[in-house]
């Protein structure tokens, strides 16, 4: 990825922050459609460096040779797919082998340091809707709304066993550890850790379909004058394997 200036353009975000498995990545999808504006999947970001580093047998705390890696992956969102330079990597950075990975260069500042930019190039009228661990924290940090969107670990490690499409009792009881270690991961990590931003609104989704929480969502975004781009129709929330965005 090469260098952008700093400079944000004037276009309204929706920084939606949480824990894995939140329902996060749903609800931003959901929410981008109807407002017709884009969306940024950070985590995948995230995931294609874990992966790309993983690969190349790069030491995941090496903060210099993963910065470098950084500037040499071209990373485009296009019609779903997650491509890394050309080659579409949509279900490899989903593998729940990469979640982990993930999860360990997101520790690493240099890596951080490196993808702030790429994020903030997203943001272009008529707006944004981004997820992830510091959207309303650090990169979007001036938001018109944030949401942090919370469930209990145990409703999390069950949707996430569900999207996996696994049944037993020993893959739900690993799902919720592995859960739990990734959660405590990127919230004690020294820089941007997973947190809600003091004027984020929190929605518990322990007990609520992901449709209850994008029309929630609207409603607080319609309160501070946030328009879609044209009314577009009420779309089932669904998570995609990969989210397109206008970048
Ligand atoms: O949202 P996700 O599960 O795809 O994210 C994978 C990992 O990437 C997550 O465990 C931590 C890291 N991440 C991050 O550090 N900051 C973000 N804004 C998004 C993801």
């Amino acid at each position: 990825m090469s260098a952008a200036s700093g400079t944000l353009p004037a276009a309204p975000v929706i920084a939606i922050d949480g824990p894995s498995a939140s329902g996060k990545g749903t609800v931003a999808a959901a929410v981008a459609a109807r407002l017709r504006w884009a969306v940024l999947d950070s985590g995948a970001l995230y995931r294609v460096v874990g992966l790309v580093a993983t690969r190349r047998g790069i030491d995941l705390a090496d903060g210099e040779a993963l910065a470098t890696l950084v500037g040499e992956l071209d990373i485009a969102f296009a019609n779903g797919a997650v491509r890394v330079n050309d080659k579409d990597e949509s279900a490899a950075i989903r593998a729940p082998a990469v979640a982990a990975p993930a999860s360990r260069v997101g520790a690493v500042p240099a890596v951080r340091e490196a993808l702030l930019v790429v994020q903030r190039r997203f943001r272009r009228p008529p707006g944004l809707v981004a997820d992830g661990r510091d959207m309303g924290t650090v990169v979007f940090a001036d938001a018109e709304l944030k949401v942090f969107l919370t469930a209990s670990a145990e409703a999390r490690a069950l949707r996430r066993q569900k999207q996996l499409g696994r049944a037993s009792a020993q893959d739900f009881n690993g799902l919720l550890a592995a859960m739990r270690r990734r959660d405590e991961r990127d919230r004690d990590r020294s820089v941007a850790p997973l947190t809600a931003a003091p004027d984020a609104v929190v929605i518990d989704s322990t007990t609520m379909p992901a449709a209850a929480v994008v029309d929630q969502v609207l409603t607080l975004a319609g309160r501070k004058g946030l328009r879609g781009a044209a009314s577009a129709p009420a779309t089932r929330a669904r998570r995609t394997p990969a989210r397109a965005s206008s970048c």
